[in-house]
């Protein structure tokens, strides 16, 4: 028997179903609409109507006198037109309770159908510093990998670097105008190597010559130029060192740092295939593929230089993950701002049958923005920084926490400050749909209340010391007021939650409950003392839900890639 809630409600309603031979289909349970009339309800009596040619009330109470055998609900009512509303029973929902608190995943069940799914997400470019853009990459994408493995899936991430572009030919050309040669190449750190990232962009904006050569470097390193190529593999290196470091704090995961350049070999075979098999054209210069809908603008797959583009890259680096990596999903986190991009070449593989049965899915986000509602900038308007973000936001954390406390060293309080910090920026990100832009608040994100993260690391500390000054051990959980059963239903959602946030690539959604979780705690202790109640078997109880809850919201939080301090100092 599966142990979720909602799961063994439906199991029973299936079987009821069937032994009234009625279509098993229409015999969902769902969370009651009506909070005070049922705890869940079940409308497929209304659905069945239809089919069966018959009074969906009477359908509705030939399964409520089943029900009525069955000592889980305490009550069910025929509501309406034929609404069935069950109410549990408080036994049945401490018998749930005690099986959730025995299980290491508290109900949630594991697919049972696997997929091989690999993330693309981070993607951020060589030479040029992290900036607040890829905060969302990062933060959604980590938690999505972290719910598609807790449900049993098997996951590949990569970060799909951009080291492959025009970006690189400038910063080539930049150094060859300053030192006449790539000879120093070699020696420059990122700080040397973004600057002179930065200085090729300027030169390149307002200088067409500039531009070109550019441009005929990158086709000459992409076609393999030796001396080139080398120059760019000590670039790549410094960046990506720079770029895992950034990655590190934010606790994001790669299990491949391939780059742009990694498929160069597989862009050449694929045009070969869209030749050969006649599906695009010469226009201009360029060869495209035409999309079926003529309104979307067709896919360049090699620009009229010769050289190969961003389009292209992401089309042969689909051929690979699916022959390679046998790919069965491909999940991209990336800005929606580039969801026609996606569209478009999820059409061309599809046109080349390059990953036939494969699901492909972008889930796009919205801007990070400043408190005007625009894209986040700096006090001089440039692009903010994703380690000053961080900094700035650690200063913050530390001006709340006490700079010693005893029991407490330099470096644990340290450590507390960072997970606070980043706790809370990854909240503040995944509280919001995935994708609309949001705020950065650098007043109220980290606040110990309201929908924030602190909030939650904080209730998980208080429930820690809870348990720890408590002399008794949990035990059995018995119903006995309002509160608890209401706790107790809560935490019966756990696993409906996570299986929508995963159906829908939504981590707002467990953000959203985790948050609900900690409010509910918190009513029920303040009704349901535990260290002052004198009946033990309540108090002991009232511990095991409250040990419960602490997991659920600490497993939570890791989904959304936050650590929860074991306690929290306040000044
Ligand atoms: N490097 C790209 C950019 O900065 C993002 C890459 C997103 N991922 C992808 N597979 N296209 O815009």
């Amino acid at each position: 028997m599966s142990i979720s809630l909602e799961n063994s409600l439906n199991q029973k309603m299936v079987d009821i179903f069937n032994s009234l031979s009625l279509d098993p289909k229409f015999a969902f349970v769902k969370v009651s609409d009506r909070p005070d009339l049922s705890d869940f309800q079940c409308n497929g009596a209304l659905a069945l109507a239809k089919t069966e040619k018959k009074n969906p009330r009477e359908i509705a109470t030939q399964i409520a006198s089943e029900l009525e055998k069955d000592s889980a609900f305490s009550k069910i009512s025929v509501d309406g037109p034929g609404f069935l509303n069950l109410t549990l029973s408080d036994d049945f929902i401490a018998q749930v309770m005690n099986e959730t608190s025995k299980d290491e995943r508290f109900g949630v069940a594991k697919t049972t159908n696997p997929r091989k799914i690999v993330m693309d997400f981070g993607g951020p470019n060589v030479a040029k510093a992290l900036h607040v853009g890829h905060l969302r990459s990062a933060v959604i994408g980590e938690s999505i990998r972290r719910i598609e493995v807790f449900a049993g899936h098997e996951v590949i991430s990569d970060v799909h670097l951009g080291d492959w572009g025009t970006q690189m030919g400038m910063i080539l050309s930049e150094i060859i105008l300053q030192d006449g040669d790539l000879s120093k190449t070699q020696t420059y750190n990122i700080e040397e190597i973004s600057s002179f990232y930065k200085k090729a962009n300027i030169r390149c904006k307002e200088d067409e010559n500039a531009k070109e050569k550019a441009r005929q470097i990158t086709a000459e390193l992409q076609n393999g130029n030796p001396e080139y190529v080398k120059a760019w593999q000590h670039l790549r290196q410094e960046s990506l060192n720079a770029i895992k470091q950034n990655y590190e704090i934010l606790d994001a995961n790669f299990d491949m740092w391939l780059g742009e350049s990694d498929a160069h070999q597989t862009c050449g075979e694929v045009v070969k295939m869209a030749e050969q098999q006649g599906l695009s054209e010469v226009d201009d210069g360029a060869t495209i593929m035409r999309l079926a809908d003529d309104s979307k603008p067709p896919v360049i797959l090699v620009k009229s230089d010769g050289g190969f583009g961003y389009q292209l890259t992401d089309i042969a680096t689909i051929k690979m993950r699916v022959d390679d990596l046998k790919a069965q999903e491909i999940i991209y986190v990336v800005d929606k701002r580039q969801s026609l991009h996606f569209e478009q070449i999820f059409e061309v593989a599809e046109k080349l049958q390059l990953a036939p049965n494969v699901c492909f899915k972008h889930v796009g986000f919205g801007t990070v923005n400043g408190a005007d509602g625009k894209p986040f900038k700096t006090r001089d308007g440039g692009v903010m920084n994703l380690e000053d973000l961080i900094n700035m936001s650690l200063d913050k954390v530390r001006e709340s926490l006490p700079e010693n406390a005893d029991g407490y060293t330099a470096d644990d309080i340290n450590q507390m400050a960072k997970q606070i910090a980043i706790g809370a920026i990854k909240f503040q990100d995944l509280k919001n749909n995935t994708g609309s832009g949001y705020i950065f608040d650098i007043d109220d994100f980290a606040k110990f209340e309201g929908k924030t993260g602190p909030y939650i690391q904080y209730a998980i500390a208080r429930i820690n010391s809870i348990l720890r000054k408590s002399e008794l051990a949990p035990s059995d959980v018995v119903i006995t007021n309002k509160e608890e059963r209401d706790l107790a239903l809560k935490i019966a959602q756990l696993n409906s939650v996570i299986m929508r946030a995963e159906a829908e690539k939504e981590p707002s959604i467990i953000s959203d409950y985790t948050y609900n979780l900690a409010q509910v705690f918190s009513s029920f202790y303040n009704a349901s003392p535990i260290m002052n109640e004198e009946d033990k078997n309540k108090a002991s109880s009232r511990l095991r839900l409250a040990k419960l809850v602490r997991d659920i919201l600490t497993l939570n939080l890791y989904l959304m890639g936050i650590e929860a301090p074991e306690a929290m100092l306040k000044k």
